[in-house]
């Protein structure tokens, strides 16, 4: 008797409460009934409508970078940002959202989006002391260079030639360098991907952070791993990569 009560105590109460908030049951609500989807200003709903399937949820990373990193917003600027949001980045998955180029959103809501990254998820002097490196490269890299570079401050963890290891995966397989912007890359090896245990530029050798030259010419090594064709097993400089990594067997 007594827990029969209890249900009905219980249901009229979620009666209650569903019938002055949410409508559980899909009738159209007052307030959002009125409002076009071109018209919506949330930042909240921007992000998770458009971004979190590839950045993730709350901005916590998923197949690309988070976009709630401190040490990434404090390398980017918020011009460039919007740039990337607006037009896409070509030869790669991030699409353009504006509609000038393309897209779906308007001036206002890239602004709204761009900006609501800064405020929400900025956080100031996170990198007083450190001299962090330019977002964009100011040099052209040296590729024989870099591959030292690469051999000192990459390899105990992508594996020798960037073949990938246990601890890292391969990034030097023509079918991610397929997919990924030299300004990707950088980004990458500048703020790291913290939660996926990548460390960002201070932290590939403990007490010895990556200078500028040098990350520039990381990438650039990178970059001349790419094939012409991607994803023909066969093509020139990959069949001898082919035969040099079927001897090691
Ligand atoms: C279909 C997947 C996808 C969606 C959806 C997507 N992105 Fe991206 N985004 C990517 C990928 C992949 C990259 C890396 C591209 C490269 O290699 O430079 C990227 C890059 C970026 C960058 C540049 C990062 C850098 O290197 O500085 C920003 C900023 C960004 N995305 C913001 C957004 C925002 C904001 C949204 C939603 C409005 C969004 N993205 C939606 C996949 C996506
Ligand atoms: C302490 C280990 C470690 C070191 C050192 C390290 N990385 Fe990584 N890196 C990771 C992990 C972990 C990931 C994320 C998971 C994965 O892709 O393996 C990652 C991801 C990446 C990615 C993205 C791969 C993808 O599939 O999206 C790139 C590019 C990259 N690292 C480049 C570098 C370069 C270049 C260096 C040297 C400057 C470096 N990393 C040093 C551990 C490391």
């Amino acid at each position: 008797m007594k827990r029969f009560q209890y249900v009905w105590a219980s249901a009229v109460l979620t009666l209650l409460l569903s019938g002055c908030s949410s409508s559980p049951h899909g009738q159209p609500q007052k307030d959002s009934e009125a409002i076009a989807p071109s018209q919506v200003l949330d930042f909240t709903t921007l992000y998770a409508e458009n971004c979190a399937g590839c950045h993730g949820a709350q901005g916590r990373g998923g197949p690309a970078i988070a976009m709630a990193d401190p040490v990434y917003l404090a390398i980017v600027d918020e011009p460039s940002m919007r740039k990337v949001i607006a037009n896409g980045t070509r030869g790669t998955s991030m699409p353009a959202f504006a509609q000038s180029a393309g897209g779906m959103l308007t001036d206002k809501q890239v602004d709204a989006i761009a900006s609501g990254i800064f405020s929400r998820w900025a956080r100031k002097g996170i990198l007083d002391g450190s001299n962090p490196p330019s977002y964009v490269a100011r040099t052209m890299g040296n590729p024989a260079n870099g591959e030292i570079v690469y051999g000192t401050y990459c390899a105990s963890c992508h594996g020798t030639g960037g073949q990938g290891s246990p601890k890292g995966s391969a990034i030097t397989n023509d079918s991610f360098l397929a997919l990924v912007s030299d300004q990707g890359l950088r980004t990458i090896v500048i703020a790291g991907r913290p939660e996926l245990g990548a460390p960002d530029w201070r932290g590939n050798v403990p007490g010895k952070s990556m200078t500028d030259q040098e990350i520039t010419d990381v990438i650039s090594w990178l970059a001349s791993r790419r094939v012409q064709n991607p994803g023909q097993p066969y093509s020139a400089s990959n069949y001898e990569q082919h035969l040099e990594s079927r001897h090691v067997d």
